[in-house]
């Protein structure tokens, strides 16, 4: 689904009009179909530490080209910064600089990863130069072209470099599944999960509900979860019902027509899971609406809605599904849908945002409510995506809406479905109460 402007700028009269004006020359995303193996190489992995050699060596076990210099590399598939044992801002320097003369070297799709540490309040000097990780990644983000990310990992000390997290989130912003998530950093903070079995059906044997599922990014979070595996729950409201059904036809799913809001919402979905003997080990809270004014123009039928959908009836399923007792698999996985208006804040959308910026607190406190279980929580940020929702949008709020981003257009409803895959994985046991922005480094918020 490439929009107009999009496939004007790939012609070459417009390509060559668009360079002349100085106007934006969006690159094709390399996404999982056009790229299956997990890591374009060469891969070069910089960093003395015994954490790089860490590094270098899994990557060599992934059966991946690896070194350790850029030397007279004339194409470079992926760069991996390993910063974990950096203590002042002046090692930064050394370990970073000479990728800028790699830079004009990285492929089309090329991805950049910092591997380090968060601040922790302790060592002025050691916080200062791990904040700046932070800030030269952010920026670099920015420099990237044709298509290539980069995203960072910061392990929590205590944290080893080998921990499933560590090397599921490696995993994921290195392959094309994280296509249109750039500029972000995600923190691992346990050891917790385990090493996926089989790469290439990361959910087997695990059951899936995905809320809001009838269309657009909910339908392709159900398609994703399916094709890596899972065996899906797809619930939306009775007037989608269609829909619904033909999309558990095609992933012999079980169908759930429930409004999330209606009273007792959360026991009938316990009640049909009991029915049905299944145990939910992920759980997709995608079901949103829009209803957005100014708030000058505000009205509790605008608010109470958008409050009601996206967060309200987020806290009282997986409460019900919590207390039941016996609907949970083991290791639960919940992850629900935010957005940068959350983040950042969007004019008239004081309603939408106030619910999304709840949703990112939620997953928080959630995380911890989980981890007994042996589960988590987290939450993905999508920023413009092309669905229907979007495609509502005033013409030239769209188009500006689409563009102010490092990858320069709107993302598909696939790059939310793989992060949510991606977190919902046991890999991403070690990541909790997280929310991962797939907004292409959209310049809202930080
Ligand atoms: P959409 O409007 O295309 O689909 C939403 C689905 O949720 C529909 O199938 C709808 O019937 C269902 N739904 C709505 N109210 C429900 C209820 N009370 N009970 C059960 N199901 C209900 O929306 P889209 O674009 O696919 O968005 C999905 C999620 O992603 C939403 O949470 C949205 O806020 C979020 N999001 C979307 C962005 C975008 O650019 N499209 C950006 C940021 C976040």
């Amino acid at each position: 689904m490439t929009d107009a402007y999009t496939r004007f700028t790939r012609s070459a009269p417009g390509g060559a009009l668009a360079k002349q004006l100085g106007l934006p020359r969006p690159s094709k995303l390399p996404r999982r179909a056009d790229r299956p193996e997990p890591v374009l190489g060469p891969v070069v992995v910089l960093g003395g530490s015994a954490g790089a050699d860490e590094i270098a060596r899994l990557l060599l076990h992934w059966g991946a080209d690896v070194r350790r210099r850029f030397d007279e590399l004339r194409k470079i598939g992926s760069v991996i910064v390993v910063a974990d044992e950096i203590n002042s801002p002046s090692d930064l320097g050394p370990l970073v600089l000479p990728l800028g003369s790699a830079m004009r070297s990285l492929a089309p799709g090329a991805r950049v990863i910092t591997l380090s540490r968060p601040a922790r309040g302790e060592d002025p000097a050691q916080d200062a130069a791990r904040g700046g990780v932070e800030g030269f990644l952010r920026s670099l983000a920015h420099e990237m072209r044709g298509g290539a990310t980069a995203n960072g990992v910061l392990v929590e000390d205590g944290v080893k470099l080998d921990a499933p997290g560590v090397i599921g989130a490696l995993r994921f912003f290195l392959s094309a599944r994280s296509a249109f998530v750039t500029g972000q950093l995600l923190t691992v903070s346990t050891d917790a999960g385990s090493r996926t079995e089989d790469d290439t059906l990361p959910l087997a044997g695990r059951t899936a509900l995905v809320t809001g599922a009838a269309r657009g990014i909910g339908a392709a979070i159900a398609r994703t979860l399916a094709a890596d595996g899972a065996k899906l729950v797809v619930l939306d409201v009775p007037g989608a019902g269609t829909e619904l059904a033909r999309l558990a036809n095609e992933l012999r799913a079980v169908p759930i027509q429930l409004d999330v809001t209606s009273a007792g919402a959360g026991e009938r979905l316990v009640g049909v899971l009991r029915e049905r003997g299944l145990t939910l080990d992920v759980i997709v809270l995608n079901a949103g609406i829009t209803r957005d004014k100014l708030l000058a123009n505000m009205t509790a039928d605008r608010w109470d809605p958008v409050l009601a959908v996206n967060i309200t009836s987020q806290i009282t399923l997986t409460e019900a599904l919590i207390e039941a007792g016996d609907v949970l698999g083991e290791r639960p996985r919940v992850v629900s849908l935010a957005s940068t208006s959350g983040i950042a804040g969007n004019r008239g959308q004081t309603n939408y945002a106030a619910s999304k910026a709840g949703v990112i607190a939620f997953v928080d406190a959630l995380a911890g409510r989980l981890e007994p279980l042996g589960g988590t929580a987290n939450a993905v940020a999508p920023g413009f995506i092309e669905t229907e929702m979007t495609a509502r949008m005033p013409a030239l709020t769209r188009e500006v809406a689409r563009r102010v981003n490092s990858l320069q257009q709107g993302g598909l409803p696939i790059d939310v479905a793989e992060t949510i895959s991606f977190l919902s994985s046991d890999e991403a046991g070690g990541i909790r109460g997280e929310t991962l922005r797939v907004c292409g480094q959209n310049m809202v918020g930080k």
